[in-house]
């Protein structure tokens, strides 16, 4: 499976494992990783920095369109530059995850990253992950991995992540902040989150990150062996 290079897109609702694993596929297949979510989250950062109004689309369009969003990695961790200023923490907030859902729900904003989206993915060799990689920024994905995993199970993941960060979290409050934000991401006109037709459901409920990450690498290995 080594010469073609292809593109693994990794859809799902929040905390499913995504990035974590598409991180992991990513480094083993030496291609590269693109967090689409960080850039809603760093466009999301500076409008509340700015006190822009969230629900205003042109607004939130011009001011993104002034606004620089780099992913880039060093030697462990991704890293998220807003106009060239580190906020890979910053993105993760509590106060960018509660907001950042009313500014990706606007058509004019999505319009505009998927485009940066696409162009960032134009060479395949490519692991992206998101809401709409599999059905609108990357349709012609050679593999579709839809990752789902119960709302308890994600909150559980997340009040574990945040105590080994030393963020104190409630398991209620995560609850109910997941699934509004699936609910807003799922219910949306503009490319909703949903399964792709062609993607495979995976659910991690009871899997291990590894067990994850061996599930897509087998997949894209059967996909290159087979064409
Ligand atoms: O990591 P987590 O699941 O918490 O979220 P994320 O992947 O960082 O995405 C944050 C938010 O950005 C999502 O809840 C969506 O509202 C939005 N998003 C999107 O609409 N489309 C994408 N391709 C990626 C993220
Ligand atoms: O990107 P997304 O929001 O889908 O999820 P993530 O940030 O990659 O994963 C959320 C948390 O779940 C992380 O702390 C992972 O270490 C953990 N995780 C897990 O415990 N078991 C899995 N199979 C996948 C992720």
């Amino acid at each position: 499976m080594k010469s073609k290079k292809i593109a693994i897109a990794i859809d799902g609702p929040a905390a499913a494992g995504k990035s974590t694993v598409a991180k992991i596929v990513a480094e083993k297949l030496s291609y590269i990783y693109i967090d689409t979510g960080a850039m809603y989250r760093a466009l999301t950062l500076k409008a509340l920095n700015q006190n822009i109004d969230l629900h205003d689309e042109r607004a939130l369009v011009q001011l993104l369109l002034h606004t620089k969003i780099e992913l880039q990695k060093n030697e462990k961790n991704q890293i998220v530059l807003l106009d060239g200023k580190d906020v890979t923490m910053d993105v993760r907030s509590q106060d960018v995850t509660n907001n950042v859902s009313y500014v990706a729900k606007l058509p004019a904003i999505r319009e505009e990253l998927v485009h940066r989206q696409q162009l960032l993915a134009s060479h395949r060799g490519v692991v992206m992950d998101g809401r709409d990689i599999g059905t609108r920024v990357l349709p012609d994905a050679e593999v579709k991995i839809y990752l789902i995993a119960t709302v308890e199970e994600r909150a559980t993941r997340r009040h574990e992540e945040n105590k080994r960060r030393g963020i104190p979290s409630s398991m209620e409050q995560l609850k109910k902040d997941i699934e509004e934000r699936d609910r807003i991401d799922s219910e949306r006109e503009a490319s909703p989150l949903v399964k792709a037709d062609n993607a495979i459901e995976v659910d991690t409920t009871a899997m291990s990150i590894n067990e994850v990450a061996q599930f897509i690498l087998d997949a894209a290995s059967k996909h290159l062996n087979n064409n």
